[in-house]
């Protein structure tokens, strides 16, 4: 359904960066995690939805690389702690519901020195969202984001800007750009 293309603040922010272990939260098809892969990371991949990983599978075979795919809740199955170099959650759908608890064992997912990039739309008009059945209210949003993360992260980015190489037809044309880098020593062995 999606271009399949990654996104372009994921390879703005991303590309040129040393590999490691990287999570794709929400990888929806698959496009962001397939590309990862292609540049050596050691791609764990989640979605929530199974048509998306079966998709994602797919698209992966084609381009053959391989990904670890996930179909979970990741409110429901937290990742384990510190085991990625990089955490990217790009145009998170996250429901507030679920509360803190969850989201802050998904951002201790992080390594020390590893990376968090989180992606959203800006400037997105709530009442539009609201017409098309999407309250952005029951939602994460960077906001709550960028306040989870000062504890443990130094934030390198926070910032609207324009959106990289945006898919055609989308009225979505600036992006909210989380990226934080978790305190503590980068292990040693990555590239
Ligand atoms: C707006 S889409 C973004 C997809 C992809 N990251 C992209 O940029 O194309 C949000 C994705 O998050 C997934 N999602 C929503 N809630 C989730 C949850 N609790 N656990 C895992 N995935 C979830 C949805 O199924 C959807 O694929």
């Amino acid at each position: 359904m999606w271009s399949g293309a990654p996104n372009g603040s994921l390879v703005t922010e991303i590309a040129g960066l040393p590999v490691g272990r990287a999570l794709d939260v929400g990888c929806g098809e698959g496009a962001d995690a397939i590309w990862l892969a292609q540049r050596g990371w050691q791609v764990t991949a989640i979605d929530i939805s199974s048509v998306a990983i079966s998709r994602a599978r797919v698209a992966a075979k084609e381009a053959d690389v391989d990904v670890d795919w996930a179909c979970a809740d990741i409110l429901e199955t937290p990742p384990a702690p510190h085991a990625f170099d990089l955490l990217t959650i790009q145009y998170p759908a996250l429901l507030r519901t679920a509360g803190e608890r969850p989201l802050r064992a998904l951002l201790n997912a992080v390594a020390p020195g590893g990376l968090l990039l989180i992606v959203g739309h800006a400037h997105a008009d709530p009442e539009i969202a609201r017409q098309h059945g999407f309250d952005p209210d029951n939602y994460v949003d960077l906001a709550d984001f960028s306040r989870l993360v000062v504890d443990d992260f130094d934030v390198e980015t926070n910032d609207i800007r324009p959106r990289p190489s945006p898919p055609p037809g989308t009225h979505h044309a600036d992006d909210a750009v989380l990226r934080a880098r978790r305190r503590g020593e980068r292990r040693a062995g990555l590239c």
